[in-house]
């Protein structure tokens, strides 16, 4: 991930900039903010926009808004992950989980502001009459139309067509077994759907032909279910201080996973098959996909 230290960076500086500040009122809020963007998330889902985009020769500056909503929409699904009515974890992104911090009550609201915030960036009109750089590029750059289906990707991949969609069929199949189809339903919906939503969001961005939709919704939907069962392996096999969060999470709830119904050897041959063909996909554009191949080859080997 090293090749990406400047496109995180970016991101990061964006990230403050974009979130209430830790002094401003009311604190409580805007800490735990700002405690759960900056404790250390890989930023998978900021890069693939901002790779997608750039694919096309969009300006990095100009996708950084998107890049960062879909940050904290991520995020919020996160903390609200941990909470105990959900999967009851104590620990993320390699500190206390939010709700061990500042209570639950905090942590609910830290995970509504960022959704809300995430849609407010999308929405804004001009850089809040004190020149936000960021709104203003991405303004100048994106119609308005465009800016229009992006805000829309986002809330419905967020919501019950996509992420929490997933995260209720997740819950309502703990200690169950279920047919295939409906663990597809919950991978491609609680992890899936923000993926789409990625690699649309950088076809969009990018004025990419309905050709290059076609093809790079072909590519999330390869990666954006087995990312899921990425980390359903790593929850088995993988390691705690390196992931920053408890493995052994799913078999303590019985989550009704790919792994739980196919088994280790099962779930790595489908990374290695869906690993070859979204690479076949991101072929056709040449070199110019390079970096773009990289994050994908890491999405689906990562170690943490
Ligand atoms: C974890 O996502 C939650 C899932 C959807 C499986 P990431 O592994 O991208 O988490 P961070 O952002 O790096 O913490
Ligand atoms: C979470 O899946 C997917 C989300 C939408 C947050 P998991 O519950 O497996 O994610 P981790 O393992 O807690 O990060
Ligand atoms: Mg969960
Ligand atoms: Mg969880
Ligand atoms: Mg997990």
């Amino acid at each position: 991930m090293d090749i990406f230290q400047d496109k995180i960076q970016a991101i990061d500086k964006a990230l403050g900039y974009l979130l209430p500040g830790e002094e401003e009122y009311p604190q409580t809020l805007n800490r735990a903010m700002r405690y759960s963007i900056f404790a250390g998330g890989k930023r998978i889902r900021p890069l693939l926009i901002l790779l997608i985009a750039e694919l096309f020769g969009l300006r990095q500056d100009d996708g950084l808004i998107p890049s960062c909503a879909m940050e904290m929409v991520h995020t919020y699904s996160l903390i609200h992950d941990d909470l105990p009515a959900m999967d009851n974890d104590d620990y993320r992104r390699g500190r206390p989980a939010s709700h061990k911090v500042f209570g639950e009550a905090t942590a609910i609201l830290a995970g509504d502001a960022l959704l809300t915030l995430a849609l407010e960036i999308l929405a804004q009109e001009s850089g809040n009459g004190q020149g936000n750089y960021y709104t203003s590029s991405y303004i100048n750059a994106v119609p308005p139309l465009d800016r229009l289906k992006i805000l829309a990707e986002i809330s419905r991949a967020a919501g019950v067509d996509g992420m929490i969609g997933g995260q209720i069929v997740d819950l309502e199949s703990e200690g169950k077994e279920i047919p295939p189809q409906t663990i597809d339903y919950i991978n491609s919906h609680k992890t899936g759907a923000l993926f789409s939503a990625c690699f649309r969001i950088g076809v969009i961005l990018g004025k990419g032909t309905r050709d290059d939709f076609g093809r790079l919704n072909a590519c999330a939907e390869a990666i954006g279910s087995t990312f899921q069962v990425v980390d359903d392996l790593l929850d088995l096999e993988g390691n705690r201080e390196k992931m920053g969060k408890d493995k052994g999470a799913d078999l303590k709830l019985k989550k009704a996973t790919y792994l739980s119904h196919f088994g280790v050897e099962k779930a790595k041959a489908l990374r290695d098959e869906k690993f070859n063909e979204s690479k076949k996909i991101l072929d056709y554009y040449g070199d110019r996909a390079g970096p773009l191949q990289r994050l994908v080859r890491f999405i689906l080997y990562r170690d943490y």
